[in-house]
């Protein structure tokens, strides 16, 4: 078996006292696909976030590709291959669809796929001129994605994308992740809707309260006590 891509281990965060994650453990190999379920609250984007570098876990470590990354500045993890989109996205309204990915492009330190490319695996040949901020949602999204993938990361993180989105948009969007993963490209997807979910990835790691309260096959999960438990009266299942 290959070796982890991104390894997770034992990662705390506490804002003040309050723990927001407790020694959360995992790790995810090229092509894989995780999703990361909670209700609202579990600690999902913080985990991202910590990842990230936004700041530094409390307790833990973070290895990508052997190499410790927990505390380093987020422009150089992103660099370094671990990228993720916003829960509420930020793309320059006033800028163009070829504008804002052309930026993106820029930051970029070595080889990668071309504008062209980028348009094309994110259906968005047909929009490039129009100013991000006259896109519809489902077309915001996949804008950010398209952003997103411009650093060529080798993990992505994907954060509550389908929100708000119809069902032919949600498919399109799983259609793109699918795709994203073909080169071996690791992804890990925050989301609450389990439909969409079971179209991009086959295991999940479910939080509550910051703890891990399920890892494993997805539709294990879906019969497991603790996670119905949690999600009684959640958007499980819708
Ligand atoms: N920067 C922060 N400062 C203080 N509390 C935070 C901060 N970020 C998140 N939290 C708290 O941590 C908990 C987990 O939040 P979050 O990770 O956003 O949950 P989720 O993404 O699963 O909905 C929440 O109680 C939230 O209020
Ligand atoms: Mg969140």
């Amino acid at each position: 078996m290959s070796e982890a891509e991104l390894v997770v281990d034992g990662v705390s965060k506490y804002f003040g006292g309050f723990c927001a994650l407790d020694a959360v453990s995992f790790e995810i190999r090229r092509g894989e696909a995780l999703g990361l379920v909670g209700p609202n609250g579990s600690g999902k984007t913080t985990l991202l976030n910590v990842i990230c570098g936004l700041y530094p876990p409390t307790k833990g470590q973070i290895f990508f590709r052997g190499f410790r990354i927990d505390g380093h500045k987020p422009h150089l993890i992103a660099r370094a291959g671990i990228n993720r989109t916003f829960q509420l996205a930020k793309p320059f309204k006033s800028l163009t669809v070829r504008e804002n990915i052309d930026l993106a492009l820029s930051h970029r330190k070595g080889d990668g796929a071309s504008l062209d490319e980028i348009l094309n695996l994110t259906n968005l040949t047909g929009m490039v001129g129009l100013e991000a901020g006259n896109l519809n949602a489902g077309q915001q999204k996949r804008l950010d994605l398209a952003r997103a993938i411009s650093l060529e990361p080798s993990v992505l993180f994907i954060d509550e994308l389908g929100a708000g989105l119809n069902p032919v948009e949600l498919n399109e969007l799983a259609e793109i992740l699918r795709k994203m993963q073909y080169g071996g490209r690791a992804i890990v997807v925050v989301e609450h809707l389990m439909g969409f979910l079971e179209k991009v990835v086959d295991h999940v790691l479910v939080l509550n309260a910051g703890r891990e309260i399920f890892r494993g096959e997805l539709r294990n999960a879906l019969n497991d006590q603790d996670v119905k438990r949690v999600f009684l009266g959640d958007s499980i299942g819708h």
